[in-house]
């Protein structure tokens, strides 16, 4: 149980902008986090895929011990080599092309975004993003994000953005021309409920962007650093975007973003344009860099197709029992949909089980487990699912 004065402490000393569950945690480690009574829970949400390595990875801890005794952070006004390790193996796995740090998701759809306004120039101004969608917070990246529920109360909004349902290709179609500098997507919307985005529809968007001057956007922010099995999601795909946001789990823990495009779009942020005072810093570059060299890893990458095959058998398990009525996933991010609209029930029972999960709408359950966990914890959470399930 938590201490019920931390609980008061936390309410009169913080805005209430989250709904948080009644567990505190004071250590973690890989798929496992402990409260203060030393009770274990199995992570499946990974910090909302956050934490992809695993919590305080070895690697990812010495790393940042290393680098915290000798340089925490420098202004951008001068050259450290950690950030530049960092950007060559984001460029050399992903798009091939120069990358800009900053420090979240969301600030890597803003930088995106002003990378698009200016690549598009005076004439093209308008960005088509997909209902549904989800890139962060601040005003840019809640312009894209197409969700009126997080959007009404803060208009109006960055204007110039046009929204298709996820599967209407001929509303693509008609959104896009010569006045779009960007498409933005997510190839699965993971906090819609980890609904996957067709392939005909990335195709499309794709040949829009060609034929129209504008760059198409991947923010990989909750898709990418493995979570569904490649680097990157798009390598699984037959579509290969000019832009790529990255975040979450990028800094093995530590908070950082990146964008990265393909050579050509090497130089349309010039100096002056972009930047942010702790972006890319010392710390965060080198906690980076070992995460990135962990999930950059055959063995674990077979490892979280495999697990993932086998949390996906178990989710449809409870499909063909009647105690859900949909399973998707691909790789380690697997969502449910259940019969009845208790997923947030479903979240609080699956605590007491002592199962981290989330629910996105009121019927689905999300799993974004760390990509180091055992098959004997996915297993045991899906025993926990069928005991809950049936009980709500
Ligand atoms: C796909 C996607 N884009 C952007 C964001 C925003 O990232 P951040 O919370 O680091 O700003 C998120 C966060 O959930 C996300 O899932």
């Amino acid at each position: 149980m938590i201490d019920e004065t931390l609980v008061r402490r936390e309410h009169d000393a913080l805005m209430h902008n989250y709904g948080r569950l009644p567990v505190a945690f004071v250590r973690g480690e890989g798929a496992h986090l402990y409260d203060a009574d030393g009770r274990r829970y199995v992570d499946c949400m990974a910090g909302i895929g956050m934490i992809n390595v695993g919590h305080c990875h070895p690697a990812v801890v010495e790393a940042i011990q290393r680098q915290a005794a000798t340089l925490i952070s420098v202004s951008n006004l001068y050259y450290t080599e950690p950030m530049i390790s960092l950007a060559e193996w984001i460029r050399d796995r992903g798009l091939g092309g120069r990358v800009f740090f900053c420090n979240s998701g969301a600030e890597a759809n803003e930088a995106a975004l002003k990378l698009a306004r200016k690549h598009g120039g005076p004439e093209r101004t308008e960005v088509v993003s997909l209902i549904d969608g989800f890139h962060g917070r601040t005003y840019g990246a809640l312009s894209l994000t197409g969700q009126p529920d997080k959007q009404t109360r803060f208009a109006p909004l960055v204007p110039g953005v046009r929204y298709v349902e996820r599967d209407d290709v001929p509303g693509l179609r008609a959104a896009v021309g010569p006045q779009t500098c960007a498409i933005f997507v997510e190839t699965i919307q993971g906090e819609i409920g980890v609904q996957p985005v067709r392939n005909e529809m990335l195709r499309l968007a794709r040949q829009l962007a060609d034929e129209h001057g504008a760059l198409l956007v991947f923010d990989e922010i909750q898709t990418g650093m493995g979570r569904t099995g490649p680097l990157f999601s798009y390598q699984d795909l037959d579509v290969t975007p000019d832009v790529m946001t990255l975040a979450k789990s990028l800094g093995g823990g530590v908070p950082i973003g990146a964008v990265t495009a393909r050579p050509g779009l090497d130089e349309v942020f010039a100096p002056g344009d972009h930047g942010s005072t702790f972006a890319g810093s010392p710390l965060a570059c080198a906690a980076a860099l070992a995460a990135c060299h962990v999930l950059d890893d055959a063995a674990l990458q077979a490892h979280v197709r495999e697990q993932g095959k086998r949390l996906l058998a178990g989710l449809e398990g409870l499909v063909a029992d009647g105690l859900a009525v949909e399973a998707r996933g691909r790789g380690l991010m697997c969502g449910v949909d259940l019969v009845m609209p208790r997923a947030a029930e479903a979240v609080r029972a699956m605590l007491d089980e002592g199962y981290l999960v989330n629910n996105t709408t009121p019927r689905t359950l999300r799993f974004l487990p760390p990509l180091v966990i055992s098959g004997d914890d996915v297993d045991g959470l899906v025993a926990a699912l069928r005991r809950v399930v049936p009980r709500l």
